[in-house]
């Protein structure tokens, strides 16, 4: 006998089969597609919160993999919900972090477990904290850094969704905690997408996880959340800027005092909550390598008072010189990747920053270009501190989808984090737009409107990119028409790894379309610590120490070189670098091995800046 059910009915009575059918199988219903999250309030970047009292949040958190989204579900699959049964209950719950192992925040998930290593996907976290919050205070979630998509639920309430790895931002959590025991439940997917930033391909290992500070920062109703001051380029002798005081009444008095330097302004804000600051900067000692000099600055508004640790100088050009303070200055590098030094992962703490700017130093260099997406925040910090110029950059890498608008809005939203979180180092000179990106129309469009962004953003900073140069060893030409848009040309070679030998260099000729100051922000070579042979012998340090030698010669007649980053200080992770003995799933091009050995590379670098033989100020 046939029975005719209407299709609604077919259809749910099959589901339901499936459900209760495949008993432990993930059922029909939840094969479906999660549906994607709903809209929910923008995330922020609240400005130097690192200088606030915040409860850190860092530490062992529970967590479930979820490469199939499960999670995302609803009911007993609905991880968000973080429901734990009381004992005897008889309900169908098919999670519980409680029960479930624990890993680090912040950390990266993969070099924390051998299990983890290669894992790419759906990653669930959970903790709980104790809260007591007060009338007249917002809480906010600070995220560091989630790589790559991030959903976060306080208490089940879905407070902010996130996609970009390397930039913080915060979340508002004001209306989701309580008083007593809280429930935070964060779910990161690095998953590589075709139309994100980073694309699919990268030469770095896709960390996956919190791979920094997480906290939670208490701030009066109205609060400092934005402000900028730098030193005018005009006369260095004022600083001027503003403050944004969010949810404040106009006219709100705020204040800004540089104790130290017996500076002061103050001004009231307008209906949008803003106020311009200006006031005379006489008898600063500016900041620079040499005199790394911050100043403790206070800004205050209604009940809310926010400090800093700052430097102040100007950076600028002038024809094909890069000015600091007003003076040419040559600027002495490395590139570096956020690679841990000996247990690599990611940077995530005061020891790494200490260990990789201590061998910047050791090289004699005033310089670090920070590569290819913003680092963690200590790494500025510490630029700061120690007197090291800084170039940061965003994931723009290879082959991003230049022609898809909503790429070029993740681009410019990692941009606007990532200028609003360094905005007050006087260490960052440069905001690099991309990395060796294809010379093709929508690339130079999307890109130009980057350059145009930043500018804007930012007037007080120098806008570069790492450009690909053309022809062959015999002659190089550094004619990208991105070049047009950028403050500082960056352009990556590899004469003597890539193509021809190291001695090629020696006849190469570069032709330059630009009047503008020059970086060469990429050039080097393999070798892995300890081998050694002839110069001629790929991957021995011999060979990547001539390498070095012959590039030096070669950079150096470029009258209007400015600057250095080889490509790269230390050994770093990839996952397209695996010849066996050599590589071993390591880019081995780095001046120092990931285990902190130096290679004899790093000693010709070494006597080129002491003896300042790369690049010229002028
Ligand atoms: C490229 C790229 C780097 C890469 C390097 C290399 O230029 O920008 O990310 O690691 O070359 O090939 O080693």
């Amino acid at each position: 006998m046939k029975v005719f059910l209407p299709k609604a009915v077919a259809v749910a009575a099959l589901s339901l089969l499936a459900c209760f059918g495949f008993a432990g199988g993930w059922c029909a219903l939840d094969a479906q597609q999660p549906a994607a999250a709903p809209a929910v309030p923008p995330t922020t970047v609240l400005v130097a919160v690192d200088q606030r009292q915040t409860l850190s949040l860092n530490g062992d958190w529970h967590y479930i993999l979820d490469p199939y989204q499960n999670g995302l579900g609803s009911g007993r699959s609905g991880y968000s919900a973080d429901e734990e049964l009381p004992a005897g209950s008889n309900k169908l719950v098919e999670y519980s972090f409680a029960k479930s192992p624990t890993i680090k925040v912040p950390g990266d998930w993969n070099t924390q477990k051998e299990s983890l290593m290669n894992y790419e996907g759906g990653f669930w976290y959970e903790r709980h904290v104790q809260l007591q919050p007060q009338a007249g205070q917002r809480t906010f979630l600070h995220i560091g850094a989630a790589n790559y998509r991030l959903r976060v639920w306080v208490n089940g309430q879905l407070l902010c969704t996130h996609e970009g790895g390397f930039t913080s931002f915060d979340c508002e959590a004001t209306k989701a905690v309580k008083a007593g025991e809280n429930s935070v439940v964060i779910f990161v997917d690095s998953t590589r997408i075709a139309d994100g930033v980073p694309t699919l391909k990268t030469d770095w290992y896709n960390y996956g996880g919190l791979t920094r500070d997480v906290s939670l920062v208490t701030v009066p109703t109205s609060f400092i959340d934005d402000f900028e001051l730098h030193l005018d380029r005009a006369t260095r002798s004022a600083i001027e800027g503003y403050v944004h005081v969010e949810g404040a009444q106009a006219g709100t008095r705020v204040s800004v005092d540089l104790p130290d330097a017996k500076l002061h302004a103050e001004g009231t804000t307008d209906a949008n909550g803003r106020v311009a600051i200006r006031m005379a900067a006489t008898g600063l000692t500016l900041w620079s390598p040499e005199t790394p000099k911050l100043y403790h600055v206070v800004l205050k508004a209604a009940d809310d008072t926010l400090t800093d640790e700052m430097g102040f100088r100007t950076i600028e050009t002038s024809g094909t010189k890069i000015l600091l303070n007003g003076k040419p200055i040559v600027l002495h590098g490395v590139s570096i990747h956020a690679e841990a030094p000996f247990r690599s992962g990611r940077v995530n703490n005061d020891q790494d920053v200490a260990t990789l700017l201590g061998w910047v130093k050791e090289l004699g260099g005033n310089f670090v270009r920070l590569a290819h997406y913003p680092h963690d925040q200590r790494m500025t910090r510490a630029a700061d501190k120690l007197g090291i110029l800084v170039w940061s950059e965003v994931p723009v890498y290879w082959a991003v989808q230049f022609d898809k608008e909503d790429v070029f809005a993740k681009s410019q939203q990692q941009l606007h984090e990532e200028i609003r979180r360094d905005r007050d180092k006087a260490s960052v000179i440069l905001w690099s737009i991309a990395n060796e990106t294809p010379n093709n129309a929508s690339r130079t469009a999307f890109l130009t409107r980057s350059a145009e962004f930043v500018h804007q953003e930012d007037p007080a900073r120098l806008v570069t990119a790492a450009l690909l140069v053309r022809g062959d060893v015999k002659t190089k030409y550094i004619d990208d028409p991105l070049g047009k848009a950028l403050d500082v040309i960056g352009f990556n070679e590899y004469i003597g790894w890539y193509e021809g030998t190291p001695e090629a260099a020696d006849a190469t000729e570069w032709k330059i379309a630009y009047d503008k100051p020059l970086i060469v922000s990429e050039f080097g070579g393999g070798a892995k610590a300890g081998l050694h042979g002839t110069d001629d012998q790929r991957w021995t340090e011999e060979y990547q120490a001539n390498l070095y030698r012959h590039q030096i010669g070669m950079l150096n007649k470029i009258p209007q070189l400015r600057g250095a980053t080889p490509w790269v200080l230390m050994d770093f992770r990839s996952p397209v670098r695996e010849l066996p003995g050599i590589q071993d799933g390591f880019n081995r091009k780095g001046l120092v091995s990931d285990q902190g050995k130096k290679k004899a590379a790093f000693g010709v670098l070494q006597k080129a800046y002491k003896e300042n033989g790369l690049g010229h100020a002028e």
